[in-house]
């Protein structure tokens, strides 16, 4: 079983302050019960001495019958349960019971004991002392208050008289009082301060639960949400603060560490994301630079390969094209021979083109540098394809960045790569699309960039490791393949890098990274920042 810190402090609260009130009431009670007991033998001991002085005369004029019926009359008023008249050898003289009349007390018996501790009574004990308070046998509570009759001057000097003046008590009066009326206000008054003190108590246990509740139970319990909501990850609200005690200072310390936690994971998540894209970069940049690298040394073995068979090929070649070419404009030529010969010249004219491509690729000419301007060399490569048919109806966008630092490469082969790439987006958008190309300065500033994007056809993703391999074409008889590797053969050499990216059916986009000095880029780090 749990409590609520407010149900054990209201609890303890009521605990001490029921034991408080009880005990206080307590003492209230019988203070007053002294005090009334008090007033009840004061007045006790005023009636018992007003019938001694009243009933004087009578006494010494030895009239008994009046002296009784003077007592009997007392003994009528409210409250008064008997009076009796009790002679010195402890013999009822008279009394209001009448039964009693005549019968002896025993000294020792309630009624005397408190004078008659020896044989010799105390004759000054006060009027406390000489009350006594007992239970009558039909279960009421009485007050007796004995008073001793003196035997004075007047009294043994009467003539009538017969008391020796050595006796000093001549006998007792008797007055019992019943306490029904004070008991039954004492029980009144104990009831009503049973009921003030319960009312009090629930009035202050509600005043104390509000009080509590809004000062303690609120702000804990917020607090407490808060904790749990921490606890389940969420960093974004605040406690209120209400109030500028030790709970306001807590829910004030509470937000700030909040608000450390926070700022914390957020640095935390940050550095996180930060990590992985920076990973992710170093992790593309790595592998690209891998492909280039096999690229690089396989095009240098074929290169080799490459050369030997079209320098072989070249010369015979020559030889075909001269005598075919002799041959087709020969007037002894049968003219139904004719179209065949036409084939035959076109189609070594189309070896001889595979062949120059095949020497330009593996010529290997160091490139001759001087200043350029990017902008312009694109123009210029523009320019010469635009104008084909192939172009015709395909928009042109430039996104050049205006202000590019000079560079130093070699104007015809950046060129002849311009060519290539232009080429090969006129084509893959079969003559309808747009061509974006765009330039710029790499950040970090030694190198530039152009990207030229195409509309087009897009290459596949099992395709796109072999475009840059010589032969690699997709465009039976139309194409010899060897542009792209011819480029990429270009672009290393001038220490830049090429790269591809491409989504089939959307299009395609080469970007091509030349350092600004001419120099190998990998040294400076362009490309990062
Ligand atoms: N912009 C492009 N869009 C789609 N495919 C392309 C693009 N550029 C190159 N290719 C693909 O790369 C291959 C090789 O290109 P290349 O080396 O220029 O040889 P060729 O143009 O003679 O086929 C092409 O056959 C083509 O499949
Ligand atoms: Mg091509």
């Amino acid at each position: 079983m749990r409590f609520s810190l407010i149900t054990k402090l209201a609890f303890v609260i009521s605990l001490i302050l029921l034991t408080c009130m009880a005990s206080y009431a307590y003492i209230n009670i019988q203070t007053l019960k002294q005090l009334m007991l008090e007033e009840a033998i004061a007045d006790a001991d005023k009636l018992s001495e007003t019938i001694i002085s009243t009933t004087h005369y009578q006494m010494l004029e030895n009239d008994l019958q009046r002296v009784f019926m003077m007592i009997s009359e007392a003994g009528t008023q409210k409250g008064v349960e008997r009076i009796r008249m009790i002679s010195k050898d402890g013999k009822i003289v008279f009394s209001t019971k009448k039964d009693e009349i005549g019968t002896l007390i025993d000294k020792k018996a309630a009624a005397c004991n408190m004078c008659h501790t020896g044989s010799e009574p105390l004759l000054h004990t006060s009027s406390m002392n000489r009350s006594r308070i007992f239970t009558t046998a039909n279960g009421t509570e009485v007050l007796g208050m004995a008073k001793g009759i003196y035997n004075e001057p007047n009294c043994s000097a009467a003539e009538c008289h017969f008391h020796p003046a050595s006796v000093r008590i001549l006998g007792v009066l008797d007055v019992i009082v019943s306490l029904d009326a004070m008991n039954a206000q004492l029980n009144e008054y104990r009831n009503k301060t049973i009921v003030h003190t319960v009312l009090l108590l629930g009035l202050l246990a509600i005043t104390l639960t509000f009080f509590l509740m809004n000062l303690v139970t609120v702000p804990v319990r917020q607090l407490l949400a808060r904790t749990r909501m921490i606890a389940e990850g969420d960093l974004e609200s605040s406690v209120a603060v209400q109030s500028g005690d030790e709970l306001g200072e807590l829910a004030q310390s509470f937000n700030s560490m909040t608000d450390n936690l926070r700022q914390a994971r957020g640095e935390l998540e940050e550095w996180g994301r930060h990590l992985e894209s920076k990973v992710e970069e170093r992790t593309r940049e790595l592998k690209q630079m891998q492909a280039q690298l096999i690229r690089s040394e396989k095009l240098a073995s074929q290169g080799e390969l490459v050369a030997g068979i079209a320098h072989e090929i070249n010369n015979p070649l020559t030889g075909i094209l001269v005598y075919s070419s002799l041959l087709a404009s020969d007037p002894k030529l049968d003219p139904d021979l004719m179209p065949d010969m036409e084939t035959i010249v076109r189609e070594t004219e189309r070896c001889a083109s595979i062949v120059k491509g095949l020497l330009d690729f593996s010529r290997e000419t160091p490139p001759q540098k001087t200043p350029i301007l990017l902008e312009q060399v694109m123009e210029e490569a523009l320019n010469l394809v635009v104008h084909q048919s192939l172009f015709h109806d395909i928009t042109v966008v430039k996104q050049y960045t205006p202000g590019l630092p000079e560079m130093m490469a070699d104007h015809n082969q950046i060129e002849q790569v311009f060519i290539n790439l232009l080429l090969n987006a006129g084509q893959a958008m079969t003559g309808d699309g747009t061509l974006t190309i765009t330039t710029g300065l790499v950040p970090g500033g030694a190198s530039v960039y152009a990207a030229i994007r195409d509309t087009g056809c897009g290459i596949s993703e099992e395709h796109l490791g072999k475009i840059f391999d010589p032969f690699f074409t997709t465009k039976d008889q139309k194409g010899t393949g060897l542009g792209l590797s011819v480029s990429f053969g270009i672009i290393a050499n001038h220490g830049g890098r090429i790269g591809v990216e491409s989504t089939v059916g959307q299009g395609t986009t080469f970007t091509i990274i030349l350092p600004l000095m001419g120099e190998n880029e990998e040294h400076e780090g362009v490309g990062g920042d």
